[in-house]
């Protein structure tokens, strides 16, 4: 895949880090730069006064994703909050491209998030599934996209999602009617030009992915979903993803007002890193990347033991004279995401940092963590039945769903 191209980004940037919906790289073994990409992409860090007024709007402590900076940065979230505090509400649209039977602990950070947004701020969340994405990206067969589909569906509503507040939709499904008109005058709006430049199409690439990008911009806009929203065009959109999935809201946002629509909020996570370490983030497609939220317990501690990468030193008498590296240890990492005691998190990471705490014994909490998180996420998936899936997924009004 190319690099991206557009916004006036200098070539040595480029050649340094590529994030784009299908590659997320580093050259040369380094560490993702988020504060180039902010600049790069043209978005916003998300600073503590945002997060000091959901707390205030919400009266819930900030999501440990926004304590720890997980969430980092945004576009106009300050503006949401600005709506909703003069009384005005808005919706979630967040989504998943089913490349995989189950879903990583990286596709949980946006999914946990959204839950968090939904209960905090009561509004309701549109969840599309782009099989269609990934049957043209992946060579998946259109069966195959749709039945990855609805096991990940099952994934995303172990999640806790609320069925009240909630409409998850296939796009081979739903793609018609308000929502393809909406589609098509996106399409009308974007050069080939400006599509090489966003999303790096080559000559080689097929024309179904030219022709995706406004499928996945158009859930941005209320009229999409007229079951839902209807008589309601102005009703704000507020986008949870990881920062790869910014250039397609990039081209959305540069849309949205030459169509008489307003522009979607984002608010971006950094990457929940591949087991290899930060040069890249946790990746479906490399399973030994990758901790599924179906591996037992065994596979996590192997997976951890054998891949984790760690900043500890070779020998324990050189580990105790200089400590672990925090910079680049994994496990440190995984245990920012998911371990919330906030004390115990900076207990570890002074005791580790100064050599007191050895890399196994890190691991063994890190894999009571996440054996404990992904057990809990199986016992949830396991009470998701076939008639819940058909509900969320069913084009249904929602009557309450702002209550
Ligand atoms: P997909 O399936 O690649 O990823 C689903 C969501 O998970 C995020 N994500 C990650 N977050 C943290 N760490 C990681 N290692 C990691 N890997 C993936 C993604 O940013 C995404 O939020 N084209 C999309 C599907 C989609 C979508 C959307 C996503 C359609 N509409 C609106 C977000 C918002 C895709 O293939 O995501």
């Amino acid at each position: 895949m190319e690099k991206n191209k557009d916004d006036g980004s200098n070539k040595e940037q480029e050649e340094e880090q590529v994030v784009n919906p299908w590659v997320v790289s580093v050259k040369d073994g380094g560490k993702i730069d988020y504060d180039k990409l902010i600049d790069k992409f043209g978005c916003q860090r998300l600073d503590q006064s945002l997060i000091d007024r959901v707390e205030r709007l919400t009266g819930r402590s900030p999501h440990v994703f926004l304590r720890r900076g997980v969430f980092f940065a945004h576009r106009d979230f300050g503006e949401i909050l600005d709506s909703y505090e003069r009384g005005d509400k808005f919706y979630l649209y967040t989504g998943r491209g089913p490349s995989s039977e189950s879903l990583h602990l990286g596709h949980l950070i946006p999914f946990l998030f959204t839950k968090y947004l939904q209960d905090a701020f009561k509004v309701p969340l549109v969840i599309q599934l782009t099989d269609d994405e990934k049957c043209m990206w992946k060579n998946l067969s259109v069966e195959e996209s749709q039945r990855l589909a609805r096991e990940n569906a099952k994934d995303i509503i172990a999640c806790g999602f609320d069925i009240s507040r909630t409409f998850i939709f296939s796009d081979f499904d739903y793609v018609g009617g308000d929502f393809y008109k909406n589609m098509v005058r996106v399409a009308k709006c974007v050069t080939y030009n400006k599509a090489v430049g966003i999303f790096g199409f080559t000559g080689e690439d097929h024309i179904g992915k030219v022709s995706f990008p406004p499928i996945q911009a158009v859930p941005s806009f209320p009229s999409s979903f007229p079951h839902l929203f209807s008589g309601n065009d102005r009703l704000r959109c507020l986008i949870p993803c990881a920062i790869d999935q910014d250039p397609y809201f990039r081209m959305t946002r540069d849309v949205a007002p030459r169509i008489g629509y307003h522009k979607p909020a984002l608010i971006e996570s950094s990457f929940f890193p591949a087991l290899q370490g930060e040069t890249g983030k946790m990746n479906a497609s490399v399973p030994c990347s990758a901790i599924y939220v179906t591996d037992s317990a065994k596979q996590i501690k192997d997976k951890i033991n054998r891949y984790a990468f760690s900043g500890g030193q070779d020998s324990i008498e050189l580990h105790r004279k200089h400590g672990a590296n925090l910079e680049v240890d994994i496990p440190i990492k995984y245990l920012g995401f998911f371990l919330e005691d906030d004390a115990e998190l900076e207990h570890i990471r002074k005791e580790y940092g100064a050599g007191r705490m050895l890399t196994g014994e890190v691991k063994k909490r890190l894999i009571e963590v996440l054996t404990d998180i992904v057990e809990r996420h199986k016992r949830a998936r396991a009470a998701v039945t076939d008639e819940m899936v058909d509900t969320f997924m069913a084009v249904r009004p929602l009557p309450n769903m702002f209550s």
